[in-house]
């Protein structure tokens, strides 16, 4: 999901090893045609001086393992997703080739790439304080006369329960993506490294038919006492200590994941594994389980166009609650657009062209209109209708209503939507004709028919003529501040009506079918039907309800304005 985010990437830091001239001549190539800075830092050199918070960077390292390695030591503090460029030696972990490069790089930017999270060891010894994809070795150091005991004895405690005592020749304490190396070769079992947080301690030369390999969950502080002198590498060396008896080296599964890019041009881990390690379960069945594999394609491939559209919003809509939630409370440089309450901010603009994008790149032929950017023209019959950032008066405050919302309309008629809460990680969605879901779970609205026994929930109120009009008559009126979610809880039962003034098509458009999906009627101030005005900016009325109150409170408002008028004309 969050190879989405790809495609804002702003800049490129490229970690270049010795002999890769020609690597990095390609990349700068492509990256001037689209306009995309680089900054080559040659491996051993420190890539702070041209890093910035500000701006969303891509890492490619260019050269072996080594320099992929370098690259997720530097980059993954930072957060940066990083590409492996394999160019020369056999490479593991930099997977693409130079060949492969230019092809690689656009669908990084069209975000069609997949970015896994990698766990990482934390690992304290002595002066070592750093962090490793690979693996930890702690070994007996080989005693100058051969004829010399050549194994130690290493305690293992895992949090604060004692493991127990290790003798042979050390240990290998290796994440998920280091199972495949020493670790493998001393009997360790292979850990399928994506989005997989654990820790295996697998023992090296021990003497002991019993003892086998042990996996504990990355939460797990794991401790080893050295009962002699050791000596400790971390991913191969990239940091090193010589440790002296009753030394304590702690591990812990780093909170620093390394954001590893995966593209079409990998090979699936287990190709991989069979390929590079010779893994012999897959022998005359490799063909088998590919046909398995495209029968499964296939099927996706007729899912339903609505279906699929959904996923994407939904992922759009995810993917640009990240920079959201990391934006907010902060204080953000404000606009104004018509008057004090009508705001944007930076992250309006973020998450306008995360979502755009990744709508645009996936359905180019779909025009597409959001508040926040120029529409996008296409020739087909679908129109996506985007509100990046519903509640942007709440955001810019730190108040948590805020919402993200996406609708697709089929001709002028909304026919599915998605409202996106980053804050609860909420995801409300409907295809029109279906239930209505809140993160997978079905929802529908509620059924009181009396209004004392009701919530409501109003939009904006210049002159507080709806919470004066209700206020008494029922459980009370809530004012959210995203009309996108006013909807939603219309829809989840925690509010039984809505009303709001006057809503831009953005701000209802999915929040509408959503409603619709779990039972709400939506209708104009008089009670006729709903008109989503999707071209344009012109606003509109609109009344929500469970159904059952409907016309109980269509009634109750025009009474009310009656009553109203004749108040005002007897002062005239
Ligand atoms: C606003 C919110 C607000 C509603 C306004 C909208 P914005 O949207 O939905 O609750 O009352 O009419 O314009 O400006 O935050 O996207
Ligand atoms: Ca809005
Ligand atoms: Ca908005």
């Amino acid at each position: 999901m969050y190879g989405r985010r790809l495609v804002t990437i702003e800049e490129i830091i490229a970690l270049v090893s010795p002999d890769s001239d020609e690597e990095l001549a390609q990349l700068k190539g492509w990256a001037s045609n689209h306009e995309i800075p680089v900054h080559p830092i040659q491996v051993g050199e420190d890539i702070n001086p041209v890093f910035s918070k500000e701006t969303e960077y891509l890492g490619v390292t260019l050269g072996g393992d080594g320099t992929y390695l370098e690259g997720v030591r530097q980059f993954s503090p930072k957060e940066i997703p990083i590409l492996g460029v394999n160019s020369g030696t056999l490479a593991f972990l930099a997977s693409i080739s130079p060949t492969e490069l230019t092809d690689a790089l656009d669908e990084v930017i069209q975000g069609n790439a997949k970015v896994d999270k990698r766990q990482q060891l934390e690992v304290r010894a002595n002066d070592v304080h750093c962090t490793g994809i690979n693996d930890v070795m702690i070994e007996h150091i080989p005693p100058e006369n051969p004829v010399d005991r050549k194994i130690t004895r290493l305690q293992v405690f895992a949090d604060e329960e004692f493991v127990g005592e290790y003798e042979g020749s050390g240990l290998a304490i290796a994440t998920p993506t280091g199972s495949t190396g020493v670790s493998l070769s001393a009997f360790g079992p292979i850990h399928y490294p994506k989005n997989n947080g654990s820790i295996q301690v697998v023992p090296l030369h021990t003497h002991r038919m019993g003892v086998r390999p042990l996996i504990l969950d990355a939460s797990t502080t794991v401790n080893v006492v050295s009962h002699k002198a050791a000596s400790l590498l971390v991913d191969g060396g990239r940091a090193h200590t010589e440790l002296s008896p009753d030394d304590v080296v702690t591990i812990e599964g780093s909170d620093t994941p390394a954001l590893v890019i995966t593209t079409s041009f990998d090979d699936d881990f287990f190709t991989s594994v069979s390929e590079k390690l010779g893994w012999s379960v897959r022998e005359d069945r490799h063909d088998t389980g590919k046909q398995h594999l495209i029968k499964n394609k296939n099927d996706n491939a007729e899912r339903d166009f609505i279906s699929h559209s959904l996923e994407i919003a939904a992922e759009a809509a995810r993917t640009a609650g990240q920079p959201l939630r990391e934006l907010h409370g902060q204080t953000e440089l404000i606009e104004f657009k018509t008057d004090k309450s009508d705001i944007v901010t930076e992250a309006d603009y973020k998450a306008d062209n995360i979502i755009t994008t990744v709508i645009n790149n996936e359905f180019p032929d779909h025009t597409i209109r959001s508040e926040e950017s120029e529409e996008i023209t296409g020739e087909s019959k679908y129109t996506w209708l985007i509100d990046p950032l519903d509640g942007t008066g709440n955001f810019a405050h730190g108040n948590p209503n805020y919402s993200i919302s996406i609708a697709l309309l089929e001709d002028d008629r909304p026919i599915m939507g998605i409202v996106y809460a980053p804050e609860t990680d909420e995801l409300f969605s409907a295809v029109e004709g279906e239930p209505a879901q809140m993160n997978g779970n079905k929802l529908s609205t509620t059924n009181r028919q009396s209004l004392d026994e009701c919530m409501l929930l109003s939009g904006y109120d210049p002159d507080g003529e709806f919470l004066s009009h209700c206020y008494r008559e029922t459980r009370g009126v809530r004012r959210v501040g995203s009309a996108a979610l006013n909807l939603c809880y219309l829809a989840s039962g925690s509010a039984d009506a809505v009303w709001e003034y006057d809503t831009y098509p953005w701000d209802v458009a999915a929040g509408v079918v959503i409603a619709k999906a779990a039972g709400a009627t939506i209708t104009n101030a008089s009670g006729g039907a709903y008109q989503l005005l999707s071209k344009g900016t012109s606003r509109n009325e609109l009344i929500g309800t469970n159904g059952v109150i409907h016309e109980t409170l269509l009634s109750h408002l025009e009474d009310e304005q009656n009553l109203q008028k004749s108040e005002n004309n007897a002062t005239d």
